[in-house]
């Protein structure tokens, strides 16, 4: 199926990075979807500002700026995922959640629509189980922040079909990023390496090893991160941090993913990371 409208469920920190590419670089109409207005309002004036900053910067002109706007309809109804020719899904990651969002989508959707998830590592075969369209399920993952991240990692469910993988393929090209293949496994990849890392810097601070600023300096100066672990968490949000490592955990019963108790803390204290103005890092000012 050709794809000319773009459905993307969720208008959060992913959701509205994703939708940006989709409606810039993609060049498709996006239909934007969140559960309240307050949501999407917020994800499409991000959209909004990002833009402006590239025309500042004279990479987009203002009418390029209007265009890209003018093909992003808002919606808080999944129903609208009707006239999507392909659909995304970067909801907030939790199972329960997701599996609900995905058994509605395939209710609503025409039949013959791919419906990715942008999950960063809830096994895909285990979503397409929420479905009757295992093969048209894919996992079509990018990475934060969206605009300026060029890796989109596909991951094949167990039933994913060759042709779904190809479209998503071409899509994530279409977007102007660079698709890179790995199979369904606790984490994926990325996460499973990145995540790890970040949880053992927490664990570091946990035990009076290094501030958070030494911690992550000692990262970036010595590894030539872009960023520490620290602030790379509090850009990912401690929350799916903790809920990633959860996921390994559980997924491997390998003691070395136990997820550090420190981050818990955090997150329940509601120290999620830059969206909360704190977490390692005060971003309140
Ligand atoms: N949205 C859009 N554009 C942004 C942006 C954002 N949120 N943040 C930065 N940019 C743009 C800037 O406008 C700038 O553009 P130009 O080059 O055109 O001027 C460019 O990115 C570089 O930004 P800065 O100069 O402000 O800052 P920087 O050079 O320090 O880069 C960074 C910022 C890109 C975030 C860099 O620090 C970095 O790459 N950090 C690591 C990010 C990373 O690891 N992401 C993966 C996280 S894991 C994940 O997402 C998956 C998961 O499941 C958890």
């Amino acid at each position: 199926m050709a794809v000319k409208t773009f459905g993307v469920i969720g208008a959060g920190q992913m959701g509205n990075g994703i939708a940006q590419v989709a409606a810039s670089t993609g060049g498709l109409n996006v239909i934007m979807n969140d559960i309240a207005d307050q949501f999407v309002d917020k994800g499409y004036d991000t959209i909004s500002k990002n833009l402006d900053r590239l025309v500042a910067k004279e990479k987009l002109t203002a009418d390029q700026k209007k265009e890209i706007m003018g093909r992003i309809k808002k919606s808080t109804k999944l129903e609208d995922m009707k006239d999507a020719d392909f659909v995304v899904e970067a909801a907030i990651e939790r199972e329960d959640l997701k599996l609900g969002i995905f058994r509605k989508l395939d209710e609503v959707c025409k039949p013959g629509v791919i419906l990715a998830t942008n999950t960063s590592s809830i096994p895909i075969t285990r979503i397409a189980g929420a479905t009757k369209r295992p093969a048209l399920v894919i996992g079509m993952h990018f990475m934060n922040p969206v605009p300026v991240m060029r890796l989109v990692e596909i991951i094949r469910g167990l039933a994913t079909s060759q042709e779904t993988y190809n479209t998503t393929e071409a899509l994530s090209k279409q977007f102007g990023k660079v698709p890179v293949e790995c199979n369904d496994f606790p984490g994926f990849i990325a996460n499973r390496i990145l995540m790890p890392m970040i949880n053992e810097a927490v664990y570091t601070l946990m035990e009076g090893v290094g501030t958070p600023k030494a911690i992550d300096d000692i990262m970036v100066l010595g590894m030539n991160h872009p960023m520490g672990p620290l602030a790379l968490a509090d850009l990912i949000g401690l929350d799916t941090c903790w809920a990633i490592m959860d996921v390994l955990y559980k997924g491997f019963g390998d003691s070395k993913y136990r997820p550090c108790p420190l981050l818990k803390k955090y997150v329940d204290a509601g120290y999620m990371g830059r969206k909360t103005g704190k977490g390692f890092y005060d971003y309140s000012k």
